[in-house]
């Protein structure tokens, strides 16, 4: 039987483990609940860009939604179709809706004004149609951490009712935009129903009025957000999540899309690291281990929790409080502070949890330490997804410019 130890010593650490039953399971869990409508699961690229992860869901009939010209090229590359992948984002650059534009992607989601003038002179430039959607803030508390909140007018995402209104008009007027899309997304790690309906009322009131002036659409995204367990939070099921979407609609004929990243991810991915040893400074007891922030910052910039055990923990060992911290400079490398754990010895394992999504996404190569390896698992076995980071990787844009 594969065991994190086994994996660990065939694959070395720090490395990230995915299990791709798990994300399938997620995966037609979503479908599963939807499926008294049509709808379309579109993955949030950017919680896990792994080109074998984005695969396993285009596999599965998944789309893509991307927030990059980036990462549409990685969805296209691990074979997602072109008309299932969306673009969203606050700031698009001209060349970014240029290409994905020739790409002939499913749609486009216009976050401003401004941008429906760019969108509208690229495709001009293509003399061709763009579809777009626009996404509207309905300035609701998600309720959830101030830094993933999106839905509020205080955040810079989308556009307020009225705005939105005018620009649906505007582009019915245009020749190159067509308008066929309305999204929305409030927040992510979202742990309660409420707000995520209120939002949709607010908006399905918008895709009626729409119809009266003879704007018709067809894509109704309601973005992504839902959360996961990290700890104990209590979590919406997909089932109800669906049917409070629907009780909004009162018949609208449209097709459901949503964007989850976290919920498809996030608990399928496992961060294994060793320890290096321990040492005390006063009364302070610290583990340290080979990963550090520049590999899973979540904790380091949210104070996310991320359940941390010790693999092969005897259940007679004592414990006692300690911080787990990384080799990197910084205080505020650690990936939990005051947790238990027994005495550590060098070359302990160490798994954190609930690391499939915005973990490897958001590594870098601070303090000159190498991306780590991806793995994917599943009831068949495991297989590389992603080679570990070499020092000439990491310094292969530079060398060319050295001077003597
Ligand atoms: N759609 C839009 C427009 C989004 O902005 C996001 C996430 C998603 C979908 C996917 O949300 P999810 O289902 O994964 O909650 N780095 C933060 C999370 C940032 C989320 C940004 N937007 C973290 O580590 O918690």
């Amino acid at each position: 039987m594969r065991t994190f130890q086994t994996l660990a010593d065939k694959y070395d650490t720090p490395l990230y483990l995915y299990d791709f039953d798990y994300m399938r399971d997620q995966y037609n869990k979503l479908k599963e609940a939807f499926r008294a409508k049509k709808s379309l699961i579109c993955y949030a690229v950017k919680a896990n860009s792994n080109l074998s992860v984005i695969k396993h869901f285009g596999d599965l009939g998944a789309g893509c939604d991307c927030v990059s010209i980036g990462e549409i090229n990685r969805a296209l590359r691990a074979g997602v179709k072109n008309y299932k992948i969306i673009f969203s984002g606050v700031g698009k650059r001209d060349e970014e809706i240029f290409e994905a534009l020739q790409k002939d992607i499913l749609l486009i989601n216009l976050e401003s004004e401004a941008e429906l003038q760019r969108v509208e002179l690229q495709a001009q430039k293509l003399q061709k149609q763009a579809r777009i959607s626009i996404r509207v803030n309905p300035n609701i508390d998600p309720k959830t951490h101030p830094y993933i909140s999106t839905g509020l007018h205080e955040n810079k995402f989308g556009v307020d009712l009225d705005t939105a209104k005018r620009m649906y008009i505007k582009a019915k007027n245009s020749e190159f935009l067509d308008p066929v899309g309305i999204h929305f997304h409030i927040g992510s790690q979202l742990t309660q129903l409420e707000p995520i309906k209120e939002a949709s009322e607010v908006v399905t009131d918008l895709v009626r009025s729409l119809k009266v002036i003879d704007i018709n659409i067809k894509f109704f995204d309601i973005g992504g957000g839902l959360g996961i367990q990290y700890d104990d939070e209590t979590l919406i099921e997909p089932y109800d999540y669906a049917q409070a979407i629907f009780s909004t609609l009162h018949g609208l004929d449209v097709t459901i899309m949503c964007e989850p990243g976290r919920y498809l991810t996030a608990n399928g991915g496992y961060f294994l690291t060793k320890v290096l040893y321990e040492k005390i400074n006063g009364d302070k007891r610290f583990v340290i281990v080979d990963g550090a922030m520049n590999d899973l910052i979540r904790p380091s910039l949210y104070n996310a929790y991320h359940k941390i055990e010790l693999v092969n923990q005897k259940e007679e060992q004592d414990e006692s409080l300690c911080d787990v911290v990384g080799p990197v400079c910084e205080s505020g490398d650690f990936f939990a502070k005051n947790i238990k754990l027994p005495h550590t010895q060098h070359d302990d394992l160490i798994v954190i949890k609930s690391a499939g999504a915005y973990c490897s996404t958001m590594s870098s190569n601070y303090n000159t330490r190498g991306r780590v390896a991806e793995v994917a698992f599943d009831s068949n076995g495991d297989r590389l997804i992603r080679r570990r980071e070499t020092f000439e990787d990491m310094i292969a844009l530079e060398k060319d410019y050295l001077k003597d």
